[in-house]
């Protein structure tokens, strides 16, 4: 199923998409299952011993690798008829060596936070993916992992992959001040610690994602999060649990809700409904934002589904208008940045969005994609340090954007294609499917005009 990246270091060849404008959006929809969940669901349910079960697991090319980075380290993993997915798991710190490099294609979060659990298993594993992965940081996740024991046998310039990481046969327990927001960061020093004797604990200056601590508990770990000043939070871990099997259900994905949402946002005279939309207030930062614009976005019906809030959201067209969106907010909103600066860009007035620094090290250099995005496409964009500034009005489009690899950059450049005054082309559309496989028939299930 991994078509779009097979070949470590490589660039599959390109699929080009054009987006139209046409009538209004119009339907109810469920976006697929959220992705940070279904990696840390395959990867805790592989650090248990016995049998759990995963539904709703998102069957994106990235998840996928993260399955395929279990079985070589010694899981069992099945997928049955009804879509559920079985993990016979190897229990904290069993992973056998694996047989060949582990691939993560194109992700960041599977990639980190394998290595944190492979730090905790005396076990010896080279980790790769394409291209864009080779090029991100890794270095912020290595410092901590040899702090705990774990060796760096080998790694490309400046701490990037390929990394041949050796795992810590006593790993120790640790303190660590995170010194940036990353929820993958924390993962893996977590992972880590459940191989170690005592407390590991992870400091965080601003709360990032929490999926990790929430499914460490569901698992039966002991896990106790303070807060820490004004935004952050204090985590600690007992090491050496008893992992129980369990039942995950994985929730619909904020992060891809974002596309038909700001879709329908835009496009005149639309009316959408996202069904069960996961809105944990660590991820749910451009809801916020948006209703501050002016977004008619209602949350129908609120409820819980596999320890997560979700809601059904209904969506209306909106005029929308310019704000500030503080810098403290970028952890809960992280990944949405490309999406709200085509809101932004439809927008009456100007838009600020504040340190925004993190997103030169995404799947691209998201902070130059994004402003490049909009300025093919006749919009006014300034970067200002770590902050990104749209001058917002009509959207002329007629321009050609370039992806670099990034499945956020084609569905935000698709989804302004469907209100600007020309139509947008993307150069490459097969990365959507690291993420969002179904993209395409879901909008144009919606009435968008992508050809
Ligand atoms: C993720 C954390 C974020 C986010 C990524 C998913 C996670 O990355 O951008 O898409 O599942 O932990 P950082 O931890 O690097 O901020």
């Amino acid at each position: 199923m991994n078509t779009a990246v097979s070949t470590p270091g490589l660039t599959p060849d390109l699929t080009p998409l054009t987006a139209r404008r046409g009538g209004p959006l119009q339907g109810r929809v469920r976006v697929p299952g959220d992705k940070s969940i279904s990696h840390r669901a395959l990867i805790l349910a592989a650090l248990t011993v016995g049998e759990s079960t995963v539904s709703g697991l998102l069957e994106s090319e990235d998840v996928l690798h993260t399955a395929d980075a279990m079985r070589a380290l010694g899981a069992r993993l099945t997928r049955g008829e009804d879509g559920r997915w079985r993990i016979h798991g190897v229990g904290v710190g069993g992973f056998a060596a694996p047989a060949a490099p582990l691939d993560f294609g194109n992700s960041g979060t599977g990639c980190r936070l394998v290595l944190g659990a492979v730090a905790g298993s005396p076990v010896t594993a080279t980790f790769d993916g394409d291209a864009s992965l080779r090029k991100r940081p890794m270095r912020r996740v290595l410092d901590p992992l040899e702090r705990m024991g774990a060796r760096v046998i080998a790694e490309a310039e400046g701490g990037r992959l390929p990394i041949t990481l050796q795992g810590a046969a006593d790993p120790l327990p640790i303190v660590y001040e995170s010194p940036v927001p990353s929820a993958q960061l924390k993962s893996a020093v977590l992972l880590a610690g459940l191989s170690a004797p005592g407390e590991t604990t992870v400091i965080e200056a601003e709360a990032s994602r929490d999926h990790t601590e929430r499914m460490l508990k569901h698992f039966g770990a002991k896990i106790v999060t303070k807060s820490h000043g004004q935004h952050g939070r204090r985590i600690t871990l007992t090491g050496q649990p008893e992992l129980s099997p369990a039942q995950v259900v994985v929730p619909a994905d904020p992060s891809s809700a974002a596309f038909p949402l700001v879709a329908a946002l835009i496009v005149p005279g639309s009316e959408v409904v996202l069904e069960a939309v996961m809105t944990n207030p660590l991820r749910a930062g451009l809801f916020a934002t948006l209703r501050e614009m002016g977004a008619d976005i209602e949350a129908l019906e609120t409820r819980s589904d596999g320890g997560e809030e979700v809601a059904d959201l209904r969506v209306r067209f909106s005029k929308l208008k310019g704000v500030e969106v503080p810098a403290e907010r970028a952890p809960a909103m992280i990944d949405e940045y490309l999406v709200l600066a085509v809101a932004a860009a439809f927008a009456e007035g100007t838009t600020r969005m504040k340190g925004l620094q993190e997103l030169r090290v995404k799947e691209s250099d998201r902070l130059e994609a994004t402003a490049d995005m909009l300025r093919v496409n006749g919009v006014t964009v300034e970067i200002e340090g770590d902050d990104m500034v749209v001058h917002g009005g009509s959207v002329a489009g007629g321009g050609e954007v370039a992806t670099h690899m990034d499945h956020r950059i084609a569905m935000s450049a698709l989804v302004m294609g469907l209100a600007s005054d020309e139509p947008v082309r993307i150069d490459d559309s097969a990365f959507i499917a690291t993420s969002f496989p179904g993209f395409v028939d879901l909008m144009r299930g919606l009435g968008a005009d992508l050809a």
